[in-house]
């Protein structure tokens, strides 16, 4: 499906916007993943690109999980792909409370005499933006994604501040939380703390100060300077 095609199915349906969803379609093309996975769904406008993309590559499948509550959405996921001739490529799943567990299942599945086999070649983190979910859901995604795979993380710079005056959001009860949990960017904090520092993880790419990206090697091909860099998508060094 062409990306003009793709604009078509998705219209002005949140949440993913145009450049993002460029962005998104072009590394599919470029990297060719058999195996997607996408936690966080809401609408299904990132799975639509995704799952266009595939199709235009000739190849490949997305897992695409979210919440139950997602099923009640205007327009949900499977009103987005009806007609679209997607549907073959997207599983959609649904838990009642966290993707977590759909994580422990397919690792659950994957495993056989204690060994947990790879079956993912890229992850698209998009949910609670939370440090105890989405630092485990990272953890987790990487017993399933194959060396060479990539993860990408949506909403580096978010911080739960932002929905101070809710009660709660994604189930995460905002009252309970301390000051620096509710002021500091968990996804950035995963990222500089979980991710940058795992030995498998390298190539890093913080897109536009939102989008951070980071590619799983081979075991032991990371060196320490790569362990150090976090590079902004003109190749410029952002941290080190
Ligand atoms: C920002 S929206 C995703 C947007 C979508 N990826 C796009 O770009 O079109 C975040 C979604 O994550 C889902 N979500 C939040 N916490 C979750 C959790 N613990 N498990 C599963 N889904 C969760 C919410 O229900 C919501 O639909």
């Amino acid at each position: 499906m062409t990306f003009e095609e793709i604009r078509r199915v998705v219209g002005d349906t949140p949440y993913l916007g145009i450049d993002e969803g460029w962005e998104l379609y072009s590394h599919i093309l470029k990297a060719k993943p058999q195996a997607c996975l996408e936690l966080g769904h809401a609408h299904g406008v990132s799975s639509i690109y995704i799952a266009g993309a595939l199709d235009q590559a000739g190849d490949g499948y997305l897992d695409s999980v979210d919440l139950e509550s997602s099923a009640a959405r205007t327009p949900n996921i499977e009103m987005l792909l009806d007609g679209s001739g997607l549907e073959p490529r997207v599983s959609i799943h649904r838990q009642k409370n966290s993707y977590t567990w759909f994580l422990k299942e397919k690792i659950e599945q994957q495993s056989q005499n204690g060994v947990c086999a790879p079956c993912y070649d890229f992850c698209f983190i998009d949910g609670p933006k939370n440090w105890t979910i989405d630092g485990l859901a990272f953890f987790l995604v990487d017993k399933l994604l194959r060396p060479g795979g990539w993860i990408l993380f949506d909403d580096y710079g978010w911080a739960h501040g932002k929905h101070a005056g809710r009660e709660a959001t994604d189930g995460i009860s905002i009252r309970t939380l301390s000051e620096n949990e509710i002021t500091q960017p968990h996804i950035e904090h995963i990222f500089k703390l979980l991710v940058m520092q795992h030995p498998d993880y390298s190539n890093f790419v913080l897109q536009d100060g939102w989008w951070a990206w980071a590619q799983k090697v081979a075991d032991g091909h990371k060196t320490l300077i790569e362990s150090q860099k976090l590079m902004d998508k003109a190749g410029k060094l952002r941290v080190s």
